[in-house]
């Protein structure tokens, strides 16, 4: 599409399966980049219930609201489209397409609330299919990785299921709910168990260690493993419609501040920590979670904990939550040294302890309290990790591949001094 990329923005307001239209927004080219707008719809201002599509960097107000970050796009309308498995089944279906472009192709079949068409008309909705298809559309993955053929209406179906996220997935009804399924990888390393039975066993294991984890289920369907998490952006309502939750990733919460996003490069859990206290309703409570989660990526090697792994989610969509925990999968690593895929504190990304305890503060919690969390945490790592590995079906050889995976060796090591400025004293 010639520039400006424009896009219709929908919103399903709390409790309802209709979505109503909030917004435009539109993404340009200039000769300093691109750059984005987004301007509420008058009707949609006027109403008592209406609710900002980003409280901190989209507030209601009636004026064209603007960015050049992110290549000139909005995070929170990046959050409900798709992501590199998303892309690669519209590209198939379209050809490529611009960041909006692909979000005028997802319709109604996004993360969260929001809602996207070309034109001023409603987004178009398709139902997920069964649980009992899962057979077939997990054949279809298959063949779309290869580049290969696929049966039109498959297609069709897996394309329309797909959020966010790199790995092959869809979303299925199942026990009166929907839940992605998340399907192996012909890429997926051999020698590893598979990823559904690693990430359904970490799963298991954070919970056990005090992290609010999604519902999940290990299923075998055509002798292959698939990971069911359960949707926490969709509630079913009367009549087999849906209603959806809001929801932004860490990304967006960055991508908020224009101060924060335009000089750091990445995202940083203490920074997450301290932004709570303007985005969720029980800032220190969500933090200390927060912690306890980083702590557990530390004491579990899951170094995949990029900003779009972890999101808030907000039912009236206005006060937020941080959202469940999805997307843990322990790692294995050649290396003694660890790093997180976010800031941990004073010594960087680092996996350690003192790396842990030096960012504290910025969870609202003192040392005492950090240091009780991080030891309730490798407490239970380091009892039952391998009963877990069992539930998922993951035997003893496997379970040898992850023995330094947990409460690795490099968790406790020191780390070196962090330099600080010279205090110069003036002369009088
Ligand atoms: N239980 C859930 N309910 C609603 N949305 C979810 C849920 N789990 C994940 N998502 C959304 O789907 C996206 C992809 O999910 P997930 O991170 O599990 O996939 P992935 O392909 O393993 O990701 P990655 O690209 O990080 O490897 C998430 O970033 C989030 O936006
Ligand atoms: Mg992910």
């Amino acid at each position: 599409m010639a520039d400006p990329d424009q896009l219709f923005v929908w919103i399903h307001l709390p409790g309802s399966s209709e979505p109503e239209l909030c917004g435009r927004a539109s993404s340009t080219q200039g000769p300093a980049g691109r750059t984005g707008d987004f301007l509420y719809r008058r009707k949609y201002l006027e109403r008592p219930d209406a609710i900002p599509v980003d409280p901190v960097r989209l507030p209601l107000t009636n004026t064209v609201q603007t960015t050049n970050l992110l290549f000139g796009h909005f995070s929170a309308l990046l959050d409900a489209g798709p992501d590199r498995w998303g892309k690669r089944m519209i590209d198939r279906a379209f050809g490529p397409q611009t960041e909006y472009g692909y979000l005028r192709h997802v319709g109604d079949a996004t993360t969260g609330a929001l809602a996207f068409s070309a034109v001023d008309e409603e987004p178009w909705h398709a139902e997920p299919p069964r649980y009992e298809s899962l057979e077939d559309l997990q054949e279809a993955s298959r063949l779309i990785e290869l580049n290969q053929p696929v049966q039109p209406e498959l297609e069709r179906l897996l394309r329309n299921g797909t959020g966010g996220g790199a790995r092959p997935k869809t979303t299925v009804r199942y026990k009166d709910s929907l839940w992605i399924a998340k399907f192996q990888s012909i890429d997926d390393p051999a020698a590893l168990p598979s990823n559904p039975k690693v990430e359904h066993a970490t799963l298991l294991l954070a919970r056990l260690a005090g992290v609010r984890t999604v519902e999940h289920e290990l299923k075998l369907v055509g002798g292959q493993d698939v990971l069911l998490v359960k949707r926490f952006d969709r509630q079913p309502l009367e009549g087999g419609r849906w209603a959806r939750s809001r929801y932004v990733s860490a990304r967006t919460i960055f991508y908020s501040d224009e101060s924060y996003a335009r000089f750091s490069f990445s995202g940083s859990y203490p920074r997450l920590g301290q932004e709570f206290r303007r985005w969720v309703a029980a800032p220190a409570v969500d933090a200390a979670q927060l912690f306890g989660r980083m702590a557990f990526n530390c004491l579990a090697s899951n170094t995949d904990d990029h900003d779009l792994n972890l999101g808030l989610l907000s039912d009236d969509g206005r006060s937020f939550r941080l959202a469940p925990a999805f997307d843990l999968v322990a790692g294995v690593h050649a290396t003694r040294r660890l790093d997180l895929g976010m800031i941990v504190g004073e010594f960087g990304a680092a996996a350690t302890r003192e790396n842990l305890l030096s960012s504290a503060e910025r969870f609202q919690l003192d040392r005492e309290s950090a240091a009780a969390i991080i030891d309730q945490v490798e407490t239970v790592v380091a009892a039952e990790w391998r009963r877990c590995f069992e539930a998922a079906g993951i035997g003893q050889a496997d379970q040898a591949k992850y023995q330094q995976s947990f409460c690795p060796p490099g968790f406790r090591d020191p780390q070196p001094p962090v330099p600080r400025p010279a205090v110069t004293r003036r002369k009088r």
